[in-house]
């Protein structure tokens, strides 16, 4: 299914200034390209008042289009939910419109953090680089659900943070990943989810519950990217 089909999920058209569309092009040509998470963690920083600008001149669909599937996929709003790499809160905003309160975010960016935290939505904000040698300070299981729209792409979280993923849901949660498609299916980047699902699915410690091709955001000069919600249930640690 395309989720896209359904127009009304999708944010409204405006037109936007030319030179506000080169920026925000050229802006994220280079966060994917950062050579470290150092480098990427300023380019947030430097970013972060214009993130929701650089997002909507980009047309980027990604955080209400998965939000969309948790919506579909969990209808019980008492469930407690993280948001990896959370950035200015546009997933958690959406979440918050459809009725769901326990939100929890993480991301390093400082500055990404400050936006957000005007917006006051979530329960809980870390700061913290989400990685596979540093276990974030909650418990084994503590989280329903855990949600990442537009943060396992180049530069940024590879298929290494999936194992932290699995830790923290308990049995029965569900984990809902946005990414390119081309970064899923070509492997770009050393970002190894198609793989790494496999042999997870296979090894009985996730279940696929859905693949969704969507219309993850569309450049004027590139046009549209597709992006992929990769949702899967933990069925053991
Ligand atoms: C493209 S933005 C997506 C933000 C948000 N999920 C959205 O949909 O708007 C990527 C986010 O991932 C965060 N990020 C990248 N690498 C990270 C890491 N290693 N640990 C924590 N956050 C990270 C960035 O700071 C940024 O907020």
């Amino acid at each position: 299914m395309n989720v896209n089909d359904n127009e009304k999920d999708t944010k409204v058209e405006k037109e936007t200034p030319p030179d506000v569309l080169k920026w925000a092009s050229e802006r994220l040509r280079a966060i994917l390209g950062a050579s470290n998470t150092d480098a990427l963690e300023v380019m947030y920083d430097d970013v972060a008042e214009r993130y929701d600008e650089l997002t909507a001149a980009m047309k980027y669909n990604g955080d209400v289009l998965t939000v969309d599937a948790l919506t579909r996929l969990v209808p019980n709003r008492d469930v407690r939910i993280l948001d990896v790499g959370c950035g200015t809160g546009l997933v958690g905003q959406q979440l918050y419109d459809k009725g769901y309160r326990d939100i929890h975010g993480v991301d390093m960016s400082a500055g990404l953090l400050k936006v957000l935290e005007k917006k006051q939505i979530y329960s809980k904000l870390v700061k913290a680089r989400f990685d596979p040698s540093t276990p974030l300070q909650y418990a084994d299981g503590y989280f329903d659900v855990i949600i990442s729209s537009g943060v396992f792409i180049p530069s940024h979280l590879t298929h290494t943070c999936l194992p932290e993923i699995i830790r923290l849901l308990k049995p029965g949660g569900l984990s809902l990943i946005t990414t390119r498609k081309n970064v899923f299916d070509e492997e770009m980047a050393g970002i190894k989810l198609k793989s790494s699902f496999a042999s997870l699915t296979k090894d009985g410690v996730l279940e696929k519950i859905s693949h969704e091709e969507i219309d993850y955001l569309t450049d004027e000069n590139d046009g549209v990217t597709p992006g992929l919600i990769l949702s899967y249930k933990v069925l053991q640690q």
